[in-house]
């Protein structure tokens, strides 16, 4: 039984592979910072700051993971780039020294977003923003410091059992309880947070290494993301709003949407697309 140590664990993500990784029996052991772990006595925590590389690599010295998934990171902040960027190189040095496999998380907002076309694992990184030279760096640094890293570059993620920040975000607007617009011209391909978990315990088994695109199946506006969410969340679509991505104060990348062929051929997982996964929900209004 494979060992699995993840990062983040009472993140978003984290909290997923948790869930999906002990309900498949795998021997668990992840990592909390600010919050509180879960009371869940089948997975071993550890509080664990991942900018301090000797606390890092006695985290896998003591638990010696036969996988590592790196998912903890900062979205901004004074500490950014030493969570983000630097962190991802401690963890990758560290489960390189203990012989573990790692994926490392990345994103799609590593790219400018100018693009017409999808992006696919060929691609070299071209980021516009704070977050995204972070996470363009942390890659970097992976690949330096871990021979055989499987780099995932995904997209939102996004549930509702819990609510993600992307979905809470949309029901505020349709609630009232903020006044911003959705842009119609910026593109992502949103992936169902247990899809996202399932694929990567299936990666997690196989000897696939390098840059690795999973996101899901189907490419949509945020405008056209935020009125299927609202209506799945029983929300009045009407109240969503549009705007172009130009009104934004900020820069911010457009067409992020990531090929994801290689994936698909690589995992029995399906990247099952927004309207696949809420029709299976039974959660799509026609
Ligand atoms: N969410 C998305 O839509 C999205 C899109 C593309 C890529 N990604 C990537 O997917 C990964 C997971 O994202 P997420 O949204 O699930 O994350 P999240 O919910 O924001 O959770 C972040 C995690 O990082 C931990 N953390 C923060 N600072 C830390 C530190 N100094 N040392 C150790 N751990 C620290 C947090 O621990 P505490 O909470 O205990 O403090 C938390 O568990 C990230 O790598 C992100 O770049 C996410």
């Amino acid at each position: 039984m494979q060992r699995l140590f993840i990062t983040g664990g009472t993140g978003y993500l984290g909290r997923a592979l948790v869930r999906h990784a002990s309900m498949l029996g795998q021997r668990v052991a992840a990592s909390n910072y600010c919050q509180s772990p879960p009371d869940d006595q089948s997975v071993t925590w550890l509080g664990l700051d991942i900018r301090d590389q000797d606390a890092v690599s006695q985290a896998c010295e003591v638990l010696r993971p036969d996988v590592v998934i790196h998912t903890a990171f900062r979205q901004s902040g004074p500490d950014l780039w030493a969570v983000t960027a630097e962190g991802a190189q401690h963890v990758a040095r560290a489960a390189q020294a203990c012989g573990a496999r790692l994926i490392h998380m990345s994103s799609d907002v590593i790219f400018d977003g100018e693009r017409m076309v999808a992006y696919t694992e060929a691609d070299q990184p071209s980021p516009i923003t704070a977050y995204g030279e972070a996470k363009a760096a942390a890659e970097r640094f992976v690949a330096e410091s871990h021979s055989e890293a499987v780099i995932v570059r995904t997209s939102l993620i996004y549930g509702f059992n819990p609510i993600d920040r992307q979905t809470q975000f949309v029901l505020d607007l349709a609630d009232g309880k903020r006044d911003e617009r959705l842009f119609r011209d910026e593109y992502r391909c949103p992936i169902w947070v247990a899809d996202l978990a399932a694929a990567l315990l299936e990666l997690a088994q196989h000897d696939y290494r390098g840059i690795l695109n999973i996101a899901g199946g189907e490419c949509l506006s945020r405008y056209e993301f935020g009125i299927l969410l609202a209506q799945a969340n029983g929300r009045d679509p009407t109240r969503i709003t549009s705007g172009l991505s130009a009104e934004s104060s900020t820069r911010r990348p457009r067409n992020c949407a990531l090929d994801i062929r290689r994936a698909s051929n690589l995992l029995r997982t399906p990247l099952r697309g927004v309207r696949a996964v809420l029709t299976d929900q039974k959660l799509l209004i026609a």
